[in-house]
């Protein structure tokens, strides 16, 4: 039956992977399945500041471009990840006097937005990443801590002038249901919006896990951003377990990427959704949350799992 960018595209959405370089170029059945189910790519790590600068304005684009020409040949729109976020971002940033960070943002976000800005693939930007901690105050990171909360909107304001056209957007985790991080990311996005700094767009990165529930407000969550005036999209989802993979926990996490299409589709603010990855061979879980995996769409050996059959139905 057709791919899921299909079905995606017929109802106005996009539906997405997050794509990593070196699989990319050594697999086939990556790049394959890559090009023709998804039509919107993420770059997993190859736009972060410790890609592109390493060190101070010496840029390498090797890995970005890679991802964006990969986009460019299947018709998909690149969705860059990320600017500012106080992950994967070098030493010598994180060392910088208060003028010297904001001289190094102005200079990396023109050089790394300003690099794309005419090209037609790549249509917005996650300017600032995960700024927010659980309680929904301001995440105590080195930005926050030398430049206070004026980073954010400086950031903005870059990315915009950089690019007048791609759609900016701040993006978190732990912000799918309603609560009191997902309300300090309302409440920053109106009133930066009031102020005129141009954020047009909230991302959601969607990391759930099936033994924690499902947000189930996610729809009204959605609907409340948009009521804001931004766009709203799931950007980095997947559903991880405990392992090992069983057929009941398949079934509930089925569900539970069924459930976020069909926010996304209830929604009409909702641009679509991106997987983080699409095979469990090239996941992030297992690395990062110990005894969990399996999280993605495709199995190891690239055949199609329940998850995917629900998202291909949903759509
Ligand atoms: C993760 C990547 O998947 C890993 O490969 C990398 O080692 C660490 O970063 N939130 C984000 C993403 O915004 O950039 C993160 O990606 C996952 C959490």
């Amino acid at each position: 039956s057709a791919p899921l960018r299909t079905h995606a595209a017929s109802k106005g959405k996009f539906i997405g992977a997050a794509l990593a370089t070196s699989p990319l170029s050594n697999e086939t059945a990556y790049r394959n399945i890559a090009a023709t189910e998804f039509n919107q790519i993420t770059a997993e790590n190859a736009m972060k500041w410790d890609a592109t600068e390493p060190s101070q304005n010496q840029f390498n684009f090797s890995g970005a471009d890679a991802i964006v020409n990969f986009a460019t040949q299947n018709n998909q729109q690149v969705h860059g990840h990320t600017l500012v976020w106080h992950q994967q971002t070098p030493g010598w940033v994180q060392g910088l006097g208060a003028s010297a960070m904001r001289s190094a943002i102005q200079n990396h976000i023109s050089q790394v937005v300003g690099r794309y800005a005419d090209n037609p693939a790549v249509v917005s930007w996650d300017v600032v990443n995960e700024v927010f901690e659980e309680n929904g105050s301001m995440r105590s990171s080195f930005w926050y801590n030398t430049l206070g909360q004026s980073y954010i909107a400086d950031a903005f304001r870059a990315a915009r002038a950089a690019d007048p056209d791609a759609r900016l957007c701040i993006n978190d985790y732990n912000v799918e249901g309603i609560n009191a991080k997902s309300t300090a990311m309302y409440n920053l996005v109106s009133s930066l919006r009031q102020q005129g700094v141009p954020v047009d767009c909230v991302g959601f990165q969607g990391h759930l896990a099936i033994q924690y529930g499902f947000p189930n407000d996610l729809q009204q969550n959605l609907e409340r951003f948009a009521a804001l005036g931004v766009q709203v999209r799931i950007t980095e989802l997947d559903i991880r377990m405990q392992m090992p993979r069983n057929s009941s926990k398949d079934a509930t996490q089925a569900t539970y990427y069924r459930n976020v299409i069909n926010a996304c589709l209830a929604v009409t603010a909702c641009a679509g959704v991106t997987i983080w990855g699409f095979t469990d061979k090239h996941s992030w879980v297992p690395d990062t949350f110990g005894g969990e995996g399996a999280a993605l769409i495709y199995d190891e050996n690239y055949q199609q799992k329940a998850s995917y059959t629900a998202v291909h139905d949903a759509l």
